[in-house]
């Protein structure tokens, strides 16, 4: 019998490592110098001119306080990995060949300061990447510069905001139109563009109704932002007529691909109308969330947005690669040089591995096996789905609360694990 804790993650009530320790306490006691060397060099190795007269300002603790002290600080950043399965990103499979790839010596030890000339296997696997994702969304051009979601979202908000800006209509352009649904780095990106933002509410079919959306864009709207399925796994089926009414009004459509796993091979953001797309490596494509970053979000546009585009751009010339800095339209860097390419690889190696077929298969299977979670879990008493109005099917995600549970006293919130095993009814096929 287990009692279910509050928390999501590890919290630990550490103090800063300057409040930490005490007068005396050693990390390493390092042995006296041997005679001969000490006979050799002297036994003040530092000039008196030099050695400092006061004791450093730094916390004295011991080994084992340090390794503590970090351990703690790591399992409150990286421990939601293991308590609560830290969201939608770890809805895919980071296999452990694609991390061996990156360890490889051709590219742990190369330097985005190299000379081009020396960096043409990775530049290659970039650009063969960067080909790939355009036939999965029929974009014109990827670049992975940002370091995640949120990073290639605000890559959308400031290529948008150089493309009104171009034409002269940033002034009149000043509106991002999203959902209440959306994820939050979408007004936050558009906001932080300087953009003002409209949120539209749900209906309750779990998705803005398209008078909605016509009431809200007008020659003010600069951009939508739409991630679907969204965070509760629910497909918005208007979407076409959704980019249709958008661009009617002039606007720029941007697709936030993170939950791609349920459509993957089903649907191209061209295709639905979209200006630009982004991907979630570390959500779809066999690369690790890495705790919040360091990751990539794969921005996409078409030929239109691509002078915008953050720099560099790697590129194909005749038989060479090269890295594109001419591009003077450029909305400025997100992050430094051409993004965390280590996961890029990581992502190429998935991608290679489970091939075009596979990859459609995979989504399949991710809303198959999402659909029978769904179903085992809602036999669980005490387990809530997120708005359990909305009847509509979920894709690849849902999301569920204990909240009903941790509204039970106390005494009630005990989890039999052989209760809960009988529960939920055996599996039929
Ligand atoms: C729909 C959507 N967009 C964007 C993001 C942000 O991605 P990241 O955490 O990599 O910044 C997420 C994160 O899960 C998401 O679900």
């Amino acid at each position: 019998m287990s009692r279910l804790p509050e928390f999501h993650a590890a919290k630990w009530d550490e103090p800063v490592i300057m409040e930490l320790g005490r007068p005396g306490g050693r990390g390493q006691i390092f042995p006296k110098p041997e005679s001969e060397i000490e006979a050799e060099v002297g036994a003040d190795l530092i000039p008196a001119g030099m050695a400092r007269k006061d004791r450093p300002a730094l916390p004295e603790i011991t080994e084992f306080e340090a390794q503590r002290h970090y351990l703690h600080l790591s399992q409150m950043t990286l421990g939601m990995m293991g308590v609560s399965l830290f969201g939608t990103c770890t809805m895919k499979y980071n296999s452990k060949t694609s991390e061996y790839a990156t360890l490889r010596p051709e590219l742990a030890e190369v330097h985005p300061y190299q000379h081009p000339d020396t960096l043409q296997g990775v530049m290659g696997i970039v650009h063969d990447f960067d080909h790939m994702l355009r036939s999965l969304s029929g974009m014109d051009q990827f670049i992975f510069q940002a370091g995640g979601g949120a990073d290639a979202a605000y890559t959308m908000a400031i290529v948008a905001r150089a493309y009104w800006a171009d034409r002269g209509m940033l002034d009149q352009r000043t509106e991002m139109v999203t959902s209440i649904q959306a994820h939050p780095c979408n007004p936050a990106t558009a906001a932080a563009a300087g953009f003002k933002v409209v949120n539209l509410p749900l209906e309750e079919n779990g998705y803005p109704s398209l008078d909605a959306l016509k009431a809200a864009v007008s020659d003010k709207t600069a951009l939508i932002m739409i991630n679907n399925p969204d965070d509760m796994g629910i497909y918005n089926p208007e979407i076409k007529e959704w980019v249709r009414v958008a661009k009617e009004a002039g606007a720029l459509c941007f697709y936030d691909h993170a939950n791609f796993n349920g459509v993957m091979g089903k649907l191209s953001a061209r295709e639905l109308g979209f200006d630009a797309c982004m991907f979630m490596l570390h959500k779809t494509f066999g690369a690790p969330k890495a705790g919040g970053g360091p990751a990539v979000g794969a921005f996409g546009c078409s030929d239109e947005l691509a002078p915008y585009l953050p720099c560099p751009v790697v590129a194909k010339s005749g038989d060479k690669y090269i890295l594109d800095e001419d591009r003077p339209k450029s909305a400025g860097k997100v992050r430094e040089f051409w993004g965390n390419i280590p996961q890029v690889v990581k992502a190429y190696a998935w991608a290679r591995g489970m091939g075009a077929e596979g990859i459609n298969l995979a989504s399949d299977i991710s809303v198959v096996a999402n659909n029978y979670m769904d179903k085992r879990l809602s036999e669980i008493p005490g387990l809530a789905i997120s708005n359990p109005h909305i009847s509509a099917n979920r894709m690849e995600m849902t999301r569920w609360s204990f909240a009903p549970f941790a509204k039970k006293p106390a005494s009630e919130q005990l989890i039999s694990p052989i209760a809960w095993r009988t529960t939920a009814s055996t599996p039929s096929g």
